[in-house]
């Protein structure tokens, strides 16, 4: 079956309010719309279920299933274990609460590797690992192209490295990295793989049993959920780092690395997310089919459709005089985030695309790093249209005809 994008939008509430109507979204990356399945779920949990879960009565019986239930589908649908996966309030707070406990474990003549690509949500909590002594290597990308590339990984790899941290898609480049290939040099030297894919899930729910990434972070609000961050640690790993949660919780999994108390309703509402991939599934003809083969086809059909309309926005867009088009102009190689360095500044052209019913961003992302790499001064920053699969031809058809004006 085709891609049904009416289907797929009718799951999204923030497609029929007459809040939104006629405005076109482009700042997906920044955070996505949420879905009814998620909506709902949150909804049921606030009104039916918002007690201390895990008691013995039934409301409170139901709200920790339904945390339970979104720990186990999620992990499912990713290729890890149940108990390998667990939530906190943001990407960036669980990567500062893992770098403590890397802090806990690694001491003077451990190195880490860290790159220039990352948002600093991957790399600004892991440098500060400096000041307790561990040396932090930097893998720099190729300042014409953005480009990670895995001979300068090699490069800085030995014995001392314990840690290397990288995205699967950068947030202003756009470029899907090769995250088995990443992960397999890592291991080969000895060394664990951090990766940050909140870039990427929102674009297809990776299998990371098969990537092999230690630790895989995301943020199921950019991932149509609710405002979560989303970590993925193997077991082996996760039992070695030394506990950052209550003594008490040290000895189960998915409590060890999430110090705050867990956002009950919003952790349960995460299952929605695999309700909506399932309903993808079903409307588009798959059959029984068990949950990571489930995910592994949306992603697939999500793809197809975000691929479709990109690239001839990326043809339009890579030979124009007045822009610069960040990261590759092969659809098939990166996220629809497209990030463009204009002679205004970002900030200002997202303002002047308002008033044409065109929601995008501007400034640096808090990706000032990967920007100043490729010679873009963070100050001035850069547009950013980002869109996922549920942005139809006729949104980008704004988007563009605005930008065409403006420009
Ligand atoms: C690539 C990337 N990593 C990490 C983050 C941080 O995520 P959070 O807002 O959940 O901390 C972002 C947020 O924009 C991002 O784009």
């Amino acid at each position: 079956m085709t891609f049904d994008i009416d289907f797929v939008r009718a799951q999204f509430p923030a497609f029929e309010t007459p809040a939104l109507a006629g405005q076109a979204f482009f700042e997906n990356a920044g955070g996505s719309y949420t879905c009814r399945q998620v909506v709902d779920r949150l909804t049921r949990f606030y009104t039916e279920r918002k007690v201390q879960p895990y008691a013995p009565y039934e409301a409170s019986r139901l709200a920790g299933a339904e945390m339970d239930e979104a720990r186990r589908r999620l992990a499912a649908m990713l290729g890890v274990e149940t108990d390998e996966l667990s939530f906190g309030p943001s990407t960036t707070a669980n990567t500062y609460v893992l770098a403590q406990a890397f802090a806990g474990m690694l001491g003077d003549g451990d190195a880490i590797v860290v790159t220039d690509q990352d948002h600093e949500a991957n790399s600004g909590p892991w440098r500060r690992l400096a000041d307790r002594g561990i040396e932090v290597r930097e893998w720099q990308v190729n300042r014409e192209t953005g480009s990670l590339e895995t001979a300068a990984l090699e490069a800085l790899l030995d014995d001392r490295v314990r840690l290397v941290c990288f995205p699967h898609c950068s947030n202003v480049l756009g470029e899907i990295n090769d995250v088995a290939a990443i992960c397999r040099i890592a291991h080969a030297a000895g060394a664990v793989a951090c990766v940050d894919g909140v870039s990427y899930v929102p674009h297809g729910l990776p299998d990371v049993g098969a990537l092999g990434a230690d630790i895989y972070l995301f943020s199921a609000y950019k991932t149509y959920g609710p405002h979560q961050g989303i970590m993925t640690i193997r077991r082996e790993l996760g039992e070695r780092l030394p506990n950052q949660a209550h003594h008490f919780n040290g000895d189960t999994l998915y409590k060890r690395f999430t110090p705050a108390g867990p956002d009950h309703a919003q952790v349960a509402a995460c299952a929605g997310i695999a309700d909506y991939v399932d309903a993808l599934h079903h409307h588009h003809g798959g059959g029984e089919a068990p949950p990571r083969a489930r995910a592994a086809a949306v992603s697939k059909l999500m793809r197809a459709q975000e691929i479709a309309l990109l690239q001839p926005i990326l043809d339009d867009l890579k030979d124009r005089n007045a822009v610069r088009l960040l990261g590759p102009a092969d659809a098939a190689r990166r996220a629809p985030t497209v990030a463009l360095a204009l002679e205004v500044a970002g900030e200002e052209m997202a303002a002047r695309l308002a008033p044409h019913n065109v929601m995008a961003g501007g400034g640096d992302f808090y990706a000032q790093r990967p920007l100043a790499a490729v010679g873009v001064d963070p100050a001035h920053g850069v547009l950013r249209l980002s869109f996922v699969h549920y942005t139809s031809a006729a949104e980008v058809e704004r988007a563009m005809s605005a930008l065409d004006q403006l420009l």
